[in-house]
């Protein structure tokens, strides 16, 4: 009997971490009818938050090792800013912003990659989302939705050569559980600090 064809790493990080994306999606509330500018200011805050010390950490651990991944084209902070800078911060304000005491540890390459994959993942539900803020912001000065527009017509293929760097980055299968385990545990960081956006 033909045994089954070995799932990706793409594929064994979305089954196994499925219900923690369930989780983290039903924390972001961008889909309100009720929806205000400042409470879609307040989500981009908490975001702010936590994509400022998440993307430090995966540039410290993965920065220069796999030039295939293209880091300096996916960080998604500048956008995060280019946002904000539209709704009123400015560099004291950004600045302040506060950030979460609990972070994943990113105790070695394998986890890093597990968060850099919610992070770019988050790039695909962020195109319903964007599509939802248009309409729903039409006709008020709210900014150009930077960070939900990502990589614009390019999202499908970064998503595709990201799966591609991911496997050479990340060759052994053994290694699968330490992405995994960095992947939940950034999805549920992302819960835990969502949740906590006042609305
Ligand atoms: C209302 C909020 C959200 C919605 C509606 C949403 C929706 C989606 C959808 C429809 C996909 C599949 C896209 C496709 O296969 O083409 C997806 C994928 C994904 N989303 Fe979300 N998402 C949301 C929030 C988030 C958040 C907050 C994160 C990160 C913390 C996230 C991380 C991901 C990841 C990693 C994937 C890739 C799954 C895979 O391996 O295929 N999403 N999302």
């Amino acid at each position: 009997m033909l045994s089954p064809e070995p799932r990706t790493l793409l594929q064994i990080l979305k089954a196994e971490t499925r219900p923690h994306h369930e989780r983290a999606e039903r924390v972001v509330r961008l889909v309100s009818p009720d929806l205000t500018l400042s409470g879609y200011r307040r989500h981009l805050e908490a975001l702010h938050g936590l994509y400022a010390p998440l993307e430090a950490s995966l540039a410290a651990r993965l920065e220069g090792l796999y030039p295939e991944l293209r880091l300096a084209e996916r960080w998604k902070l500048p956008l995060l800013e280019e946002d904000l800078r539209a709704l009123g911060h400015e560099d004291a304000s950004l600045a302040r912003l506060p950030r979460p005491a609990r972070l994943p540890s990113l105790p070695g390459v394998p986890e890093a990659l597990g968060t850099l994959y919610v992070l770019e993942g988050a790039t695909l539900g962020g195109q319903l989302l964007l599509r939802h803020l248009t309409r729903h912001f039409e006709g008020i000065s709210a900014g150009g939705f930077a960070f939900f527009r990502a990589y614009g017509e390019a999202v499908g293929p970064m998503w595709k050569a990201f799966g591609e760097a991911l496997l050479r980055a990340c060759p052994d299968p053994s290694l699968a559980p330490r992405v995994v385990r960095g992947a939940q545990d950034t999805f549920d960081t992302f819960e835990v600090w969502l949740r906590e956006v006042h609305w």
